[in-house]
């Protein structure tokens, strides 16, 4: 079912600290997906737009600066397994997609799960990399040991819908 964005009735980001989304995107070639607990909806620019943050290290970045799309994934109970797996490993040293235990649906450059019960797909149309000195509170400092600042990735709404 098409969702309209306005009429998201649950705060999809509320309680994500401890319930998790798979942040997942294809560059043509190779599609990956990755656990995330940080995130958020909201208006930019005028814009419908949800954001991720997302460190260089991870395999998931390399293909996001591949590409112009995104998609979140939103699941139910259950799911904590897959979740954990896919929070663990890199797709740079395996193909999570078929070894997760989710079935991953690839249309057109939206990677998303058979499983979700919510999905949001977004174009990209801000980049902005953390540093040090933009951390105000610099007990968030505390979050980055090895100074792997996350790159924050503002996508505009495009579409979304319930499963
Ligand atoms: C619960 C949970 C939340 C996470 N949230 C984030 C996040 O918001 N941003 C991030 O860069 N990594 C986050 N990670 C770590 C990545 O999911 C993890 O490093 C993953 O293996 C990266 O996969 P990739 O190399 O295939 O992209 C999280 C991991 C877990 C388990």
């Amino acid at each position: 079912m098409e969702l309209d964005v306005h009429a998201l009735k649950e705060n999809l980001f509320e309680d994500l600290n401890h319930r998790w989304m798979l942040i997942s995107a294809t560059d043509g070639e190779h599609a990956n997906s990755m656990t995330a607990g940080w995130g958020g909806m909201g208006v930019m620019w005028e814009r419908d737009v949800f954001f991720i943050m997302v460190r260089p290290c991870r395999y998931t970045y390399e293909i996001l600066e591949k590409t112009d799309t995104v998609t979140l994934s939103f699941f139910g109970d259950g799911y904590r397994k897959e979740l954990t797996y896919l929070g663990r490993n890199s797709g740079r040293d395996e193909d999570k997609l078929a070894l997760c235990g989710l079935t991953p649906v690839i249309e057109g450059k939206d990677v998303y799960f058979k499983e979700a019960k919510t999905v949001l797909s977004g174009r990209i149309i801000a980049k902005m990399d953390l540093k040090s000195e933009h951390l105000v509170d610099e007990t968030l400092e505390r979050c980055y040991p090895q100074k792997d600042y996350h790159r924050i990735y503002v996508c505009e709404f495009v579409r979304g819908f319930e499963q």
